[in-house]
């Protein structure tokens, strides 16, 4: 018999009836030999507890994957509830993907008041002229397309500790390269209470590798096609950076290491001055081809909101570049600023303090150490399809002079 979770922890009789019951998943709890579940279908506050043994995949249950359970109710051990689902099958009718590692999906804004990353490389929205707005201004301040969700997801990690977004970000930079569009994806994610580098880099490694074997396993076909007619020996390329740990060296280093090749480039590398594509595609090289965390740079050279490392004439922050054979730059990411005096200070120096007092709040009340990062996602198609031009990963490339179609 199929029972609402109502009816089967109302069930009077608990001698071995079997039955079917759906639900979404609300804990999962793993032991040794069972595997304990709570699941709800909204017809009880109460969820009912599924005993599985640890045969079952705790992998696929996930919070919030939607079950059907087949099994026997039968009367619990536990002083906590009367009947509990001793489970005969398990069927995962839809899976619940991106909470598989705990991280909640957060829409955040495409229209926006701030410069996340404080570099004016903003597109303003207005309407069109044609529109009578009664004020002077439709949203009273200047707003624009977003340039990155990341400071309304530190709002988010404040509630749920692990979130993320993907979505457009938009950035009018006058740039003809072969890795810039006016109009990108971008995924990002921001994560309370981590405190080094370290552990963001852990989180960056493991996002870059899991969702390539993914793409490896569910559209074989479609990228060895890609790899066979544009990028040959590419697989082999991407094996080696998936066997491999990535390296991570200093902003530092990374500077002593272009000074001794500095004949190979057209920039001149120098400490306190921004890599450029060509110093990031050597650093790769050098690194035998295997992507390279390039971390701690000037404190100069990066947004407001990155994190004070305090170390003498040479000043840093925590700041974390991904470096990628064939593209450079993949990842950007930091740990925030979360001490109020220490931010208080950077923002009056750049003259945002009026702006950001919503942000300042979040140091204000109940602060948390944390950090994040965001991955450009036609890079990342660029990275592991081996194509060597950003327009040629997207049907229709935004860049400047170009916005006909
Ligand atoms: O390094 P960026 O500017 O970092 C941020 O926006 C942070 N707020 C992210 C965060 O911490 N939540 O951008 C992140 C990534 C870059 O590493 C690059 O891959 C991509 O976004 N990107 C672009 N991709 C294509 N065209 C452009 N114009 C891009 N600008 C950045
Ligand atoms: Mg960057």
């Amino acid at each position: 018999a199929r029972l609402s979770v109502r009816d089967a922890l109302g069930a009077r009789s608990t001698n071995g009836e079997r039955v079917k019951v759906q639900g979404w998943i609300r804990s999962v709890r793993s032991q040794k030999e069972v595997l304990f579940l709570h699941i709800n279908d909204g017809s009880s506050l109460e969820s009912l507890q599924v005993v599985a043994d640890s045969s079952f995949d705790s992998r696929e249950l996930a919070f919030g994957s939607s079950v059907e359970v087949q099994g026997q109710l039968v009367k619990s051990p536990s002083k906590k509830q009367n009947v509990e689902l001793k489970a005969e099958k398990i069927e995962i009718v839809g899976n619940c993907d991106a909470k598989d590692s705990g991280f909640v999906h957060i829409h955040t804004p495409i229209i926006t008041s701030n410069d996340c990353e404080g570099a004016g490389e903003l597109f303003q929205v207005e309407p069109s002229s044609k529109i009578k707005v009664p004020e002077e201004n439709f949203f009273n301040v200047p707003a624009f397309l977003t340039v990155s969700g990341q400071l309304h997801l530190e709002v988010m990690s404040g509630a749920f500790t692990q979130v993320f977004t993907f979505g457009p970000t938009f950035r009018a930079e006058n740039s003809q390269s072969r890795r810039h569009l006016a109009e990108f994806y971008m995924v990002e994610a921001e994560i309370s209470f981590v405190e080094s580098l370290q552990d963001l880099m852990q989180v960056m490694e493991g996002l870059f590798k899991t969702a390539t074997m993914m793409v490896l396993s569910n559209c074989t076909e479609d990228v060895e096609l890609c790899h066979k007619f544009i990028a040959p020996g590419q697989k082999d390329r991407l094996e080696h950076m998936l066997k491999n740990n990535f390296l991570i060296i200093s902003y530092t280093e990374a500077v002593e290491i272009l000074k001794k090749a500095s004949q190979n480039f057209t920039f001149t590398p120098e400490w306190g001055v921004d890599l450029h594509t060509e110093h990031e595609k050597y650093l790769v090289k050098h690194c035998g081809n295997i992507p390279v965390f390039v971390i701690n740079y000037p404190l100069a050279l990066k947004p407001f909101y990155m994190r004070d490392n305090e170390d003498g004439p040479q000043h840093t922050v925590a700041a974390v570049d991904l470096l990628v054979p064939g593209v450079g730059e993949l990842f950007g990411g930091s740990l925030r600023e979360e001490r109020y005096h220490f931010l208080e200070q950077r923002l009056a120096r750049s003259g945002l303090t009026e702006a950001y007092q919503w942000y300042l709040d979040l140091r204000r009340f109940g602060s948390v150490p944390h950090g994040g990062f965001g991955m450009g996602f036609e890079r990342y198609l660029q990275c592991i399809l081996g194509i060597d031009n950003i327009k040629d990963v997207i049907p229709f490339p935004r860049f400047t002079h170009s916005c006909v179609l």
